[in-house]
C-alpha cells in the first residue's frame, strides 16, 4: 500500500488541500497521514474545523510576528522526526509558502517522492511576489510530481526543462474546496454565528465592497495607500458598506486598525471562517484584495476583483476580465472602484460568471495519477 504524508501550514494551502485529504480518506489504495505545520495557528485552525480535518502531526510552529530565517529552519527541523516516524513514499506541498519549500526540502533529504499541487504558477520575477515567486520555483525544482491547475501554468513548467510525463492538468483544487464549501453552507441545517453577526453588522439592502490584504511587498507604504484609498471610496458613497477581515499579520492588522477604524462605513473584522467568507464574497458588490485564492474563487462567483498588486501570476481571470490589476496607487484604486459602481454597463462586463481554475474534480485527477504510478 502507498504511504501519502499531506502537509500544509497556513489558511489557503489548508482551504486548497482540504479536498486531497478528503479525497484520500478511506481511499483502500492508500495510508494517508495529515501534517500541519500550523505556519499559521487561528487562521488554519478555522479552516481544519470547517473540513472537520484532525492532523496526525502538529509541528505548532507559529511565533507572533515570526520572520522568514526562523520559521524555514524551525520547519525543516521539524519535519525530520515527522517524516522518520510517517515514512511516506508520496509527500504532497501546495503552493508557494515557507511551508511548502521547507517542507519540500526536507521531503527531499528524507528521499520521499514530492507532489507539487498548484504547480506552475509564475511571475517570472523572483523578488514579486516576496517570497512566493521563489519558494514556488524552488518548490519546482525540488519536486518529483507537477499537479498544474491551468494550462498557462504547465506551460511555464516546461520553459523550465519540466519533464513532461511528471506534470498533469488538474485545475486547481480551491474550486473543489469552493463547491464543497458552497454546498455546506446551503444546507438547510446549516447555521453560523459568524453569518449571522454580518446579518446584524452589515445593511444587506446596500452595496457591499470585500477587502482583504497581507502581501509582504504591501507592507507599509502600499498598505497606507490602499487604505487612503478605501477611506476616500467610503467617503464619497456614504450609502455604501466596507467590510475588511483583517488579517492577523501584525503588519497588517496594526496599520489597518490604525488608519480605517472610527470611519463610519468601513467594518473591520477578525479574519473570518471559510464558510462565512464564502457567503461574504456571495453578497458582495465587488472585491478589493491582494489574495491569490480570492483571485481564483471570484469567477466562479462572477465577482469583479481589483487586484492590489502590479503582476500576477494568475493571467487566466485577467484575460477574462473578471480581475483587474490596480497596484497600489490610492488614486488608481479609486477610479476603478468608481468605475464599477457608476457604470452599469462596465460592472456587468467585469461579473461575468466563468471558471478557468477548474471544474471541481482536482483532487480527484491527482489521486488518480499516483494511484497509476
Ligand atoms: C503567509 C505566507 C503567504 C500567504 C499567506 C496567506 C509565507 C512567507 N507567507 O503570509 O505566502 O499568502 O500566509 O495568508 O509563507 N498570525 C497570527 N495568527 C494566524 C496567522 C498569522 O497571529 O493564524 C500572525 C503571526 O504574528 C505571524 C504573522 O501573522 O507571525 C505572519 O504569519 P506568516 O505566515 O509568517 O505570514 P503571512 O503574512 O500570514
Ligand atoms: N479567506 C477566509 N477568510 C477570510 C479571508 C479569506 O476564509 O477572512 C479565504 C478565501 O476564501 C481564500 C483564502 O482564504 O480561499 C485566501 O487566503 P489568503 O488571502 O490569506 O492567502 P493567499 O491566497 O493570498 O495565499
Amino acid at each position: 500500500m502507498k504511504k501519502n504524508l499531506i502537509v500544509f501550514g497556513t489558511r489557503p494551502e489548508a482551504i486548497k488541500m482540504a479536498p486531497l485529504v478528503l479525497a484520500f480518506a478511506n481511499n483502500p489504495n492508500f495510508i494517508t497521514k495529515i501534517c500541519v505545520t500550523a505556519q499559521h495557528r487561528e487562521m488554519l485552525d478555522q479552516v481544519l474545523e470547517f473540513f472537520e480535518i484532525a492532523p496526525d502531526y502538529d509541528l505548532n510552529v507559529m511565533k507572533p510576528n515570526q520572520n522568514l530565517y526562523g520559521l524555514t529552519a524551525t520547519i525543516i527541523e521539524g519535519m525530520k522526526s515527522v517524516l522518520e516516524d510517517a515514512q511516506p513514499d508520496y509527500v504532497y506541498v501546495h503552493g508557494d509558502t515557507t511551508t511548502s519549500m521547507a517542507v519540500g526540502i526536507a521531503a527531499f533529504y528524507y528521499g520521499a517522492k514530492v507532489c507539487h499541487v498548484e504547480a506552475g504558477l509564475r511571475t517570472f520575477d523572483r523578488k514579486y511576489p516576496f517570497p512566493e515567486e521563489f519558494n514556488r520555483q524552488l518548490t519546482g525544482k525540488i519536486a518529483d510530481y507537477h499537479f498544474s491547475p491551468t494550462f498557462v501554468s504547465k506551460e511555464n513548467l516546461l520553459k523550465e526543462n519540466t519533464k513532461e510525463e511528471n506534470i498533469l492538468i488538474t485545475g486547481n483544487t480551491v474550486i473543489d474546496a469552493l463547491l464543497i464549501g458552497v454546498k455546506k453552507v446551503n444546507e438547510t441545517d446549516f447555521t453560523n454565528t459568524e453569518i449571522e453577526n454580518l446579518k446584524i453588522i452589515l445593511d444587506f439592502s446596500k452595496r457591499i465592497i470585500l477587502v482583504t490584504g497581507h502581501r509582504r511587498e504591501n507592507h507599509g507604504e502600499g498598505l497606507i495607500n490602499i487604505c487612503s484609498a478605501l477611506k476616500d471610496i467610503a467617503l464619497n458613497y456614504p450609502d455604501l458598506q466596507i467590510i475588511y477581515p483583517v488579517h492577523l499579520n501584525p503588519n497588517v492588522v496594526g496599520p489597518v486598525n490604525e488608519l480605517l477604524s472610527g470611519v463610519e462605513n468601513i467594518f473591520l473584522v477578525k479574519p473570518l471562517a471559510y464558510a462565512a467568507f464564502l457567503w461574504l464574497m456571495e453578497k458582495s458588490y465587488f472585491i478589493i484584495t491582494d489574495s491569490g485564492g480570492i483571485q481564483e474563487e471570484a469567477p466562479s462567483l462572477g465577482k469583479p476583483v481589483l487586484v492590489t498588486r502590479d503582476t500576477t501570476e494568475r493571467p487566466e481571470a485577467v484575460d477574462a476580465g473578471t480581475v483587474s490589476l490596480v497596484g497600489t496607487n490610492r488614486d488608481v484604486i479609486l477610479e476603478e472602484s468608481k468605475k464599477l459602481l457608476d457604470n452599469k454597463a462596465y460592472y456587468q462586463s467585469k461579473s461575468i460568471l466563468h471558471n478557468p481554475y477548474g471544474d471541481g474534480k482536482a483532487s480527484e485527477r491527482i489521486v488518480n495519477f499516483i494511484k497509476e504510478l
